[in-house]
């Protein structure tokens, strides 16, 4: 009888896959709402049935599943409807008011796997989550053999905090092609976020064909190629040929929207003005207060502004002049094509570090001023913006712009995207407009995350710790009026896809769990512990990302009394060891290991570091010269 039963238990488990206790830690980002677990794990058959109804807004997620598990098991999925399917997707026909539109639950359990939500894009997080749970091999192209393909019994329910989960995309400082955003897009929607925001246009490029104004992309769209370090560029000579860059056609803008929204994405339009505007100035440049005062040029990375610590003043006039009437018909002909483009409510308009030093000797600014009652240079831009708020909602759109819109006056109900710190926010939704909260503090992912000594230098450090340390609603304000929160992925330093990837991740793993995952569930340690995991399958996904966070933070001391310097070294997170040497040769985990302040050697000439979790190399190779520690000696 035993073994009956036996027999009868194992015959019974090969057709609908068994369960029997998985290893593997449960490492989901961003964390869910409620996540339990019991004993035993369903392991996938080799015929994986597919129950799901007929709703094209699955297709996605059917076609994501089925991808990955063809690719990466060589298991077919075949479609089937009933109960005994291994996989269900299910829409509620009674909507569950806890999951709201973007929630989910999944259960794993004997009989199988079942993903209720309300909506598709529920159907399509609780796959991504679903896929987490998978082994790390689901992120394969090819079939990998020897994996038990298993998935630990979960019961999970999960829904976001934030109904704008965000990263902006700067494609104009470096063009990315259509086939990048797609793959950007892609990566997003892997952690839930559904806002992509692209900046457009800048002083470096026009990245988008507005057919009524062709020199935007003719002209506006090229420049000079140059490596290096952005703002140090050598000024390009006359006949250098100006063809780097690109830009996207109406086609090209068209399938990224309906390729984002079977994503679950929205698309976020910017075009930055009246500041940041030197290529549209370079292709008409009667918009500027200053037309013939120069033969303007999109820029190549030269030197085209002055920055210092009480502000800034542009050295070429890269402004659109608000005295100037052609200016709004031009943003007229702009927004309307945008609008047509773009089905997101919101455009965004810019309004950042816009120089005002041409507009204070313009003659036209001037009559303008005295016409209009205005009083200072914040005043003619909040003129501006008032205006072109007027042409947006013109055209069906709600009007946002970066906090610099507040100065002068913010226009009736503009939103405000806080990106100096959360300042600029926290007044905009304290005067009941809309915010979305992007602040460089914690969410400029353009910054170096790791030691400068290794990393492409830009203008300030944002390391992993800090930027999950993001809380996008600041005490004292009404939570209504945050929308959510965003990370701005700038690009004058940033050259291509593999380098874009390696600045968003692990970042994005901060955002996505600060904008989805409840504020109590949110823990350093146990997203620290988390990371490994999404490492592996980026490895195997051959997504880059920065391994920084395991690298160490070095701080140097210089001893008052004898000049001596000392070398401290700390780590983000805990169970990470750094070995280093003084004598030039590169350090293992048979070095000394750092316990206490190193003491530099008199003669030495570089410290290496190293770090490893256990026997594990995880952290890249840093030298930091002696007179690099001296330069940061406290
Ligand atoms: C900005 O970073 N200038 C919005």
């Amino acid at each position: 009888m035993k073994k009956l039963s036996a027999w009868l238990l194992a015959s019974l488990l090969c057709m609908t896959g068994f369960s029997q206790n998985s290893q593997r830690p449960i490492a989901i980002i961003p964390e869910p709402v409620s996540l339990k677990t019991s004993e035993g794990s369903f392991v996938l058959t080799d015929a994986i049935t597919l129950d799901a109804p007929n709703d094209k807004d699955l297709g996605l997620s059917i076609q994501l599943l089925t991808e990955r598990l063809s690719k990466a098991t060589g298991k077919k999925l075949t479609n089937i409807s009933g109960s005994n399917a291994t996989i269900g997707l299910k829409l509620n026909s009674t909507a569950d008011a806890a999951l709201g539109s973007e929630g989910y639950t999944l259960t794993v359990n004997q009989s199988g796997i079942r993903i209720n939500a309300n909506k598709p894009a529920g159907i399509y997080y609780g796959v991504q989550t679903l896929l987490q749970l998978m082994p790390k091999e689901i992120e394969s192209s090819e079939p990998v053999n020897g994996v038990k393909w298993d998935i630990p019994f979960v019961q999970v329910t999960d829904y976001p905090r934030f109904g704008w989960r965000g990263i902006m995309f700067d494609v104009s400082r470096h063009f990315f092609s259509k086939q990048d955003v797609y793959r950007f897009i892609d990566n997003m929607s892997r952690y839930k976020l559904n806002l992509l925001h692209m900046h457009l246009t800048d002083d470096e490029g026009w990245r988008i064909e507005i057919k009524s104004l062709p020199k935007l992309t003719s002209i506006g769209a090229w420049n000079v190629k140059k490596e290096g370090y952005f703002g140090d560029m050598t000024p390009p000579a006359k006949d250098e040929p100006r063809n780097y860059g690109g830009f996207y056609t109406q086609d090209d803008i068209r399938d990224i929207v309906k390729y984002a929204q079977q994503r679950f994405i929205n698309i976020l339009p910017e075009i930055d003005v009246p500041g940041h505007s030197l290529a549209t100035i370079a292709a008409y440049p009667e918009l500027s207060c200053t037309p013939g005062a120069d033969q303007y040029v999109v820029r190549s990375g030269e030197k085209i502004m002055n920055w210092g610590k009480s502000g800034f003043t542009a050295i070429v006039d890269n402004t659109l002049c608000p005295a100037n009437e052609k200016v709004y018909e031009f943003l007229d002909k702009v927004v309307t094509e945008v609008a047509q483009l773009f089905p997101f409510e919101y455009i965004h308009m810019g309004g950042d570090e816009c120089a005002k030093n041409f507009w204070e000797k313009s003659p036209q600014i001037k009559s303008m001023m005295q016409k209009e009652g205005l009083k200072t240079m914040e005043q003619v831009q909040s003129y501006f913006e008032k205006r072109l708020e007027k042409i947006v909602e013109s055209k069906g759109k709600k009007f946002m712009g970066w906090d610099e819109i507040l100065e002068g006056g913010l226009a009736p109900s503009a939103a405000v995207m806080s990106w100096r710190g959360m300042k600029g926010g926290i007044e905009a939704a304290k005067m009941k407009h809309d915010v979305v909260m992007s602040p460089s503090t914690f969410m400029y992912i353009d910054y170096m995350q790791g030691d400068p000594a290794i990393e492409s230098r830009v203008y300030e450090t944002l390391r992993l710790n800090k930027s999950y340390q993001f809380e996008p609603v600041p005490d004292g304000v009404d939570a209504k009026y945050i929308k959510g929160g965003q990370a701005n992925l700038w690009t004058e330093q940033i050259f291509n896809m593999r380098y874009a990837e390696y600045m968003i991740w692990p970042r994005g793993f901060s955002l996505a769990e600060t904008v989805w995952s409840p504020k109590e569930k949110k823990n350093w340690d146990n997203f620290y512990n988390k990371l490994g995991e999404h490492f592996k399958r980026f490895d195997i996904a051959e997504i880059n990302y920065s391994p920084a966070v395991y690298e160490p933070i070095i701080t140097v001391k210089k001893n008052n009394t004898d000049g001596k310097l000392s070398v401290e070294l700390a780590t983000e997170g805990k169970g990470v060891d750094i070995y280093y040497s003084f004598d030039n040769s590169f350090p293992d985990r048979f070095y000394p290991k750092y316990e206490k302040a190193l003491q530099v050697p008199v003669d030495a000439s570089q410290l290496k570091l190293v770090s490893y979790r256990g026997k594990e190399k995880v952290g890249r190779y840093i030298t930091v010269s002696v007179e690099d520690l001296k330069k940061r000696a406290k």
